[in-house]
């Protein structure tokens, strides 16, 4: 891990960040890292969203310590081919010093070394010139949403999601996503959502996870995918759905239940290209791992 160094910026941010070393986390500095990403503008969400790579074998929490205090954390999540980093954060105090950018290339590094060819991420505003410059490109907006879902449409059979639709659940998961989820599919235990069939195949799914706000929301067509959002965000308190801007109807749907946006991210990717397909995508679990 790299040990960085600053010459410029802020007297706060010099003092802060002189000489931190970035390196993974350790055992008890969970609660440092939640609370750096709260001060980095973080929900109440975000300890949820770290547990998930911290207590994985697929995951890693990396931060940024100075003189033992914690100023800066990154989680990264790797899918072998693919791998996330979310939960970015450097505290106000330690920024402009180089430590975003330092976060940023360890994490790519930590997925590169797992096999990622293409590292992936939901980028803010503040973010995404740091990760531009490291050469990630933008490839399509998505927005999470808060409301509570009017009807969907009528002639779809839903019904709850079963053990046995864990294979063809994978597949349709690989054909939005075009990446290979099986760590976080396979974590999903008990398996809990709604199922949509046409002629007596599965033909999308919704599921909530234990560790983000969003509903993952896979289907064949737009049909099927309105009617799971609407399954998935009946309830008359808010439920949040992420939708992929370039998934139109779906963006129709949350417009015409009047859902409230709640926040996004541009979704960056350094490497080739994955045969992610946003017509097929109409929730992701978060914006960290999509
Ligand atoms: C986005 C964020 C992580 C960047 O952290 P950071 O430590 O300030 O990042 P860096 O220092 O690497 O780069 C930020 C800027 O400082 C500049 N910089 C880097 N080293 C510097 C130095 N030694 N002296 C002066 N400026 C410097 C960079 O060129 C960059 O310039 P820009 O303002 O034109 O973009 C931070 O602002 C943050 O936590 N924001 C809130 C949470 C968030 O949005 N996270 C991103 C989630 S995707």
């Amino acid at each position: 891990m790299p040990a960085i160094r600053r010459t410029r910026g802020t007297e706060s941010s010099r003092a802060a960040s002189a000489a931190a070393a970035i390196r993974p986390a350790r055992e008890g500095e969970i609660a440092a890292v939640v609370d750096v990403l709260a001060r980095c503008g973080f929900g109440p969400t975000v300890a949820p969203l770290v547990e998930f790579p911290r207590s994985g074998e697929h995951g890693e929490v990396l931060v940024a310590a100075a003189d033992g205090t914690i100023v800066g954390a990154a989680c990264c999540e790797s899918f072998g081919e693919t791998g996330w980093i979310g939960a970015l954060g450097v505290a106000p105090g330690a920024r402009k010093a180089g430590l975003g950018t330092g976060l940023t290339q360890a994490a790519t590094d930590w997925l590169r070394g797992r096999g990622a060819r293409t590292v992936l991420l939901f980028a803010t505003d503040m973010g995404r010139p740091v990760y531009e410059r490291l050469g990630f490109v933008a490839e399509g907006f998505a927005t999470a949403w808060r409301g509570s879902a009017g009807s969907g449409p009528a002639p779809v059979a839903l019904r709850t999601l079963r053990e046995e639709d864990r294979p063809a659940l994978a597949a349709a998961d690989a054909a939005a996503t075009g990446e290979s989820r099986d760590a976080v599919l396979a974590a999903l235990s008990p398996l809990a959502g709604v199922a949509a069939e046409r002629d007596g195949e599965l033909a999308g799914w919704a599921v909530a996870s234990p560790w983000g706000m969003g509903v993952s929301i896979a289907a064949d067509d737009p049909e099927v995918g309105v009617a799971l959002m609407a399954a998935a965000a009946r309830s008359p308190g808010s439920t949040v759905l992420i939708v992929p801007d370039g998934n139109e109807p779906g963006l129709d749907a949350v417009r015409r239940w009047g859902f409230q946006r709640a926040n996004g991210g541009e979704r960056m990717r350094l490497g080739p290209a994955v045969a992610w397909r946003p017509e097929r995508q109409f929730g992701l679990f978060n914006l960290f791992w999509g």
